[in-house]
């Protein structure tokens, strides 16, 4: 019976969100981060900048329609040149089986995005042109307006960069369990206190399993019921005393707070 609520599941939304062709290992092993199955988490992009004659990854993202990216505005600075890496697994390969490489047309950064505050910290980038899905190419969902997660909800972070303080770099793909703090929690005053807004989203945090923030501007991986994995939070900021200090999770801009803003 559950096969079969979940094979429907599945069949619901593969054709259009949220479903790899490549499932994610989602091992019980929560230290720190791990390797991410290759193209396990097809929506998944790095955001480059050109310096020197190079591109250089730095930032993450997610695909949300055959040409947009959510990311986090503050990855955007305006005086740089973006372009997109999709469908990458390792980013030292170049022309990896199923990447694919896209110029940027427009980034529309949250008009009331601050610095200070931290708050808004949410941006699309229109692709110069939709994007081909494939087996390595997805979109994620998105969650549905206004929805919260409860406290404790296993969700997955994936980037390239550190999944841990002074942990290493990651050339390929890393994926780190982050489970939700409810917002009472996460704003009581011995946690994040009054810096987090409703707008956001914690996970992890507990001081032990909790992996770091991934990639500035990466997704926040919830799979729901129904078996879609949507991206629920964009990854924003964390503690400047280090990824697992304890009560302070990853603060992720929460998705679902801003689907109007995405829509629009
Ligand atoms: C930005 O803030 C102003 C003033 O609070 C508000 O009227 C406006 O709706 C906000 N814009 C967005 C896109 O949220």
């Amino acid at each position: 019976m559950l096969g079969i609520t979940v094979l429907t599941a599945l069949l619901a939304c593969a054709s259009s969100c949220g479903v790899p062709s490549f499932p994610p290992s989602l091992s019980a092993r929560v230290v720190g981060g791990e390797t991410a199955q290759p193209h396990s988490w097809p929506w998944q992009i790095s955001l480059q900048y050109l310096e020197n004659n190079r591109w250089w990854h730095t930032c993450g993202g997610t695909l949300i329609a055959s040409n947009f990216v959510l990311t986090a505005a503050h990855c955007i600075s305006s005086n740089q040149i973006y372009r997109v890496a999709l469908g990458k697994h390792n980013l030292e390969v170049e022309d990896e089986e199923g990447s694919l490489i896209v110029d940027v047309d427009t980034i529309y950064v949250h008009k009331n995005w601050s610095y200070d505050l931290a708050i808004n910290d949410i941006a699309l980038i229109k692709l110069a042109e939709h994007v081909e899905l494939s087996d390595t190419i997805q979109v994620a969902c998105l969650p549905e307006k206004d929805s919260l997660l409860p406290n404790d909800y296993p969700c997955y972070v994936t980037g390239w960069g550190r999944l841990w303080t002074n942990g290493p770099i990651a050339d390929e793909l890393q994926q780190g369990l982050q489970r939700v703090v409810d917002h009472d929690t996460c704003s009581s005053s011995d946690w994040w206190g009054t810096t987090v807004q409703k707008t956001m989203v914690c996970a992890g945090g507990d001081g032990v399993i909790s992996a770091c923030s991934g990639d500035s501007g990466g997704p926040l991986n919830c799979q729901l019921e129904n078996g879609c994995w949507v991206v629920f939070g964009i990854v924003s900021f964390g503690s400047p005393w280090g990824c697992n200090t304890f009560k302070k999770p990853v603060v992720y801009t929460r998705v679902s707070a801003y689907i109007d803003w995405i829509n629009e």
